[in-house]
């Protein structure tokens, strides 16, 4: 650890003075594009991470695995070595859009057959715009395990952002289970409904410190350096891009630094009219760029901290340093950390979300009227004494055949070919009251839309089968960016809400949050042949059902590799 944070600053006095360097240099051409090439082998390993010692899936050795680094227009080659021996694995590229690889998605069940033990997969595909990204485990409930990672595209070299900054830096965080990843499926998927609880440990950048009082020092040692908190130690005067993501399994987070405000100017590869905040409220598959100025006593560190919200939390914030050079990047500040904001203060989750907003300059404005609207309402349901989550009254579930290759070969009787619903009885439903009738039904219907065609859809919460209770769904989609039009408290009402809607200057994201008891509302262009996912990026409720597939032009795909078959009815 003490190696490798000196190692780091050793990085950083080389990235200074190498970037003065590309002052010099930057009437060079640009670089040509070029093949980046990682071989990674998934291993299940002993980690102890917030001090408890538990098995977490990992990328060569690694939890969270590495940073993929590459520059706008590289091609990204990834040999997956599947080394778990009892457990397949896919990995999903969150942010990219797999134009023209839409094969390399990396979703089990839709684009793929999950690559079984002892097996190797390549995933080939393009980062085609700069920014913040990510990738994950797209197989059951395994990301928790620990398999994601952040993906980092830089612009060309001489292509400048709008911003200015003097160092780059990645922040993951994310929430750690004592459970496995299995119980926690097995406890979802059970009569009796078995919750294995909230998460012990929130993590920045992998390191979190979970309390191992009464417990033997080989489960849980809190002294073990493993889990001493992650450090991110700053010059004073120089101005840092933390690019931060969340891959939180369960948990919606407030991310802050004591006595350090920050500039939000970057989501999920589209520059933000810059704002400022003290707290950035994030939710599981969001990514975002803040500029954080080290311009407080330079003498001292100080704490990064992050809280669980919208979710009564059970969890205790987890810590980092902020850590002014040359103070010992371990040493704790003598203060106390930020507590953050309060987890039910939905009010000003709904005002930040509607302050990021495209910025001036780089405006893609959306079409002024959309072809086609879906309403989901996302509510949780029972099917057969099962816990589900439904749209529509709908819950979705994932043949054993890749959607994309049934779809593209005409592969008969895989999934539902009658549309799911596009709308619920709006008039006649309560939203802010446990449903009467609590039961759904379960399909694998499709949404097909028509190539090219403009899509809104609206997500109108509810309350969940607890009484008093709604909670906020990140959803996140496969393939495109969506425009977010608005937010709105209580049930939408489209002819009075849509005349709220930003076309002016709406940001363009993969991934945005439905806030307890109220609406989002998103357009979309179906511009990408293929089968896409469009999900809560919360694992559990992902697996319960809260997602729908959809496709556009799939007979434009081509060839699809080989590699992508071999299960279900792709067998032969
Ligand atoms: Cu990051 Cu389908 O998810
Ligand atoms: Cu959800």
């Amino acid at each position: 650890m003490i190696i490798m944070v000196g190692i780091s600053r050793i990085l950083s006095l080389i990235l200074l003075v190498s970037s003065c360097i590309f002052i010099n240099l930057s009437t060079v051409p640009a670089a040509a594009t070029s093949e980046r090439k990682f071989t990674w082998e998934i291993s299940y390993q002993y980690k102890s991470l917030d001090c408890y010692k538990k098995l977490a899936v990992a990328i060569n050795g690694m939890t969270p695995g590495p940073t993929i680094s590459a520059e706008q227009g590289d091609t990204i080659v990834v040999d997956v070595i599947n080394n778990l021996l009892m457990e397949n694995v896919a990995i999903h590229w969150h942010g990219i859009r797999q134009r023209g690889t839409r094969w390399s998605d990396g979703t089990d069940g839709v684009t793929q057959c999950a690559i079984m033990p002892g097996e190797t997969y390549k995933y080939t595909f393009v980062v085609d715009r700069a920014g913040t990204f990510m990738y994950h485990s797209h197989y059951g409930l395994q990301r928790e395990a620990g398999l994601y990672g952040l993906i980092n595209v830089s612009l060309p070299i001489g292509v400048s952002e709008p911003f200015n900054y003097d160092f780059d830096r990645g922040i993951i965080l994310s929430d750690w289970f004592h459970h496995s990843a299995y119980q926690h499926a097995t406890g979802l998927s059970s009569i009796t409904f078995q919750w294995v609880g909230e998460p012990q440990s929130l993590l920045i950048n992998g390191r979190g410190n979970y309390s191992c009082s009464g417990l033997a020092a080989s489960v849980c040692n809190s002294t073990n350096p493993e889990c001493l908190p992650s450090a991110l130690t700053v010059i004073s005067g120089k101005t840092y891009r933390l690019r931060i993501a969340s891959l939180t399994s369960l948990s919606a987070l407030s991310f802050q630094i004591e006595d350090h405000e920050m500039t939000v100017v970057e989501a999920e590869g589209q520059y933000v009219e810059p704002f400022v905040v003290k707290n950035l409220y994030i939710y599981s598959g969001e990514t975002y760029s803040v500029l954080v100025k080290a311009n407080q006593d330079s003498s001292r560190n100080y704490w990064t901290s992050i809280n669980v919200i919208s979710r009564q939390p059970k969890t205790p914030n987890g810590l980092a340093i902020f850590n002014y050079y040359p103070n010992h990047f371990h040493k704790f500040p003598s203060t106390n950390p930020p507590l953050g904001p309060l987890w039910n203060d939905t009010r000003s989750q709904i005002i930040q979300s509607r302050s990021i907003k495209a910025r001036q300059g780089f405006v893609v404005t959306p079409p002024k009227k959309p072809d086609r609207v879906i309403v989901l309402l996302n509510t949780q349901n029972t099917i057969d004494g099962y816990i589900r989550w439904s749209l529509n009254n709908v819950s979705h579930t994932l043949p054993s055949t890749p959607l994309l290759i049934a779809m593209k070969e005409n592969i008969t009787d895989v999934f539902d070919p009658n549309p799911p619903p596009e709308d619920y009885d709006s008039a006649n439903y309560d939203i802010y009251s446990v449903p009467s009738n609590t039961n759904s039904v379960s399909s694998s219907s499709i949404y097909r839309l028509e190539f090219n065609s403009t899509v809104d859809i609206i997500l109108q919460n509810s309350n969940s089968m607890t009484e008093n209770v709604s909670e906020s769904h990140p959803w996140h989609l496969h393939g495109h960016d969506f425009w977010v039009l608005g937010f709105g408290e209580g049930k939408f009402n489209l002819s009075r809400d849509n005349q709220s809607y930003n076309l002016v200057d709406p940001i363009m994201k993969n991934t945005v949050p439905l806030h307890p008891y109220g609406w989002t509302a998103l357009r979309f262009k179906a511009d990408n042949p293929g089968v896409w996912l469009f999900h809560c990026h919360i694992e559990a409720h992902f697996y319960l059902g809260m997602l729908v597939v959809f496709e556009s032009g799939v007979e434009k795909v081509g060839d699809i590799p080989m590699s992508n078959y071999g299960c279900g009815k792709t067998k032969a």
